[in-house]
């Protein structure tokens, strides 16, 4: 299963918004083939691994997501695997969603063992946007990613962001990029760093994240290369509807979709009814408290850098609510590793386990 999760990790940025999913398929204790979900509307990983195969008869099937058992964009992997005559398939998590579940009942129905739940806390983790999405399609998967020093600070004190992360960390946000329907920054971000916010790794998506800026009251200028290359990538301007109706007509901004909501909530539902289903935020401050606040985060990427700054500006300003430790619960750790000298803690609010 560990190797079915490294190869489902491989569609990251081309399958969305279906799930990454990975497949071994093993006989006598030999990998007789294997393959994963390369991109979207394209073959299963199923179907990829009974192909390298050739002959699967008697095989098992490890797989990260339950085989699906409908006609969509492919024909139902459990066709595939039935006709394939293999004995046993082995899946981490169940496909909560209800035109692709079900495909362990008709594996079933058809004489071949089925086994859920190996690695199912990791191939929920991998797959965090998709499962929010099968649960509740009202807003985007919120995933938010900040660096810090050890003070928790996400700038120092002269305002400098560049770079409190080292070059391994950078990369490693072009990666994360590419797997975001929607990149997120509040205004002062937009206004202090001119970011470009699109993606520049190793990894090309299939669809460019749209760029989103929460501009709340600001009037963000026409000469930002958020809106001067909006004609290239999309880019929406979330903001209060008088600022909205200042600037929408001004033709520099004519390729900017415009966003208007009274909260955080309402801005992430009309983005999400626009089609976006994940969205990384990428800060400052003030926009992550506000949505740490809200309760609207799922998923914290935290880079640490080993630096002590003194001063700056905070990760997360005060003036939130308290919360008593006893009702404060841990998030669920999904990740822990060095990034260079830095460090990534991954947390999730919600695995969004589907029943097993
Ligand atoms: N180290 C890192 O990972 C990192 C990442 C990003 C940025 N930075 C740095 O952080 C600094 C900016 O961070 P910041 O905390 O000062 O500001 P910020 O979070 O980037 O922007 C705050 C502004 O966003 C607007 N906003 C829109 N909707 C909002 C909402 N619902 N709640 C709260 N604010 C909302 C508000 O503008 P109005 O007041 O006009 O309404 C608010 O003042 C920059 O210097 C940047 O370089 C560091």
């Amino acid at each position: 299963m560990q190797r079915a999760l490294t190869l489902a990790v491989e569609g990251w940025g081309q399958v969305a918004p279906n799930p990454m999913v990975g497949a071994v398929l093993l006989r006598d204790g030999e990998v007789i083939g294997e393959g994963f979900h390369e991109r979207y509307g394209g073959p299963h990983a199923e179907i990829v691994a009974l192909g390298r195969a050739g002959d699967a008869q008697g095989a098992t099937c490890v797989v990260t997501l339950e085989p699906c058992a409908h006609h969509g964009k492919t024909r139902p992997c459990t066709d595939a695997l039935i006709a394939a005559k293999v004995n046993r398939v082995l899946m981490a998590v169940r496909d909560p969603t209800p035109e692709a579940g079900g495909g362990a009942a008709v594996l079933r129905e058809n004489g071949i063992a089925v086994e859920t739940g190996t690695c199912r806390e990791e191939a929920a983790s991998l797959n965090a946007a998709f499962l929010w999405n099968a649960r509740r399609s009202d807003r985007p998967f919120v995933a938010l990613k900040l660096a810090t020093s050890l003070d928790c600070f996400i700038t120092d004190g002269s305002g400098h962001s560049q770079w409190i992360s080292g070059a391994d960390a950078r990369d490693f946000v072009q990666w994360l990029r590419a797997g975001f329907g929607a990149i997120g920054v509040g205004a002062r971000t937009a206004l202090h760093d001119d970011p470009e916010l699109t993606v520049r790794g190793t990894v090309t998506p299939r669809v460019a994240p749209r760029r989103v800026i929460f501009a709340g009251s600001t009037v963000l200028p026409p000469t930002l290369r958020v809106v001067t290359t909006a004609t290239r990538t999309p880019t929406s301007i979330v903001c209060e509807r008088d600022v909205a109706q200042r600037i929408s007509a001004d033709p520099a901004y004519e390729h900017v979709q415009f966003v208007t909501a009274d909260t955080l909530l309402g801005a992430l539902r009309a983005l999400r009814r626009d089609g976006v289903t994940s969205l990384l935020i990428e800060g400052g401050g003030v926009l992550a408290a506000a949505l740490l606040e809200e309760d609207l985060v799922d998923r914290m990427y935290w880079i640490q850098s080993p630096r002590w700054l003194g001063q700056g500006t905070p990760a997360f300003p005060d003036g939130r609510s308290a919360i008593p430790l006893a009702e404060a619960d841990p998030w669920a750790v999904t990740d822990r590793r060095s990034l260079g000298v830095d460090t990534l803690l991954t947390v999730d609010r919600d695995l969004c386990l589907p029943a097993s």
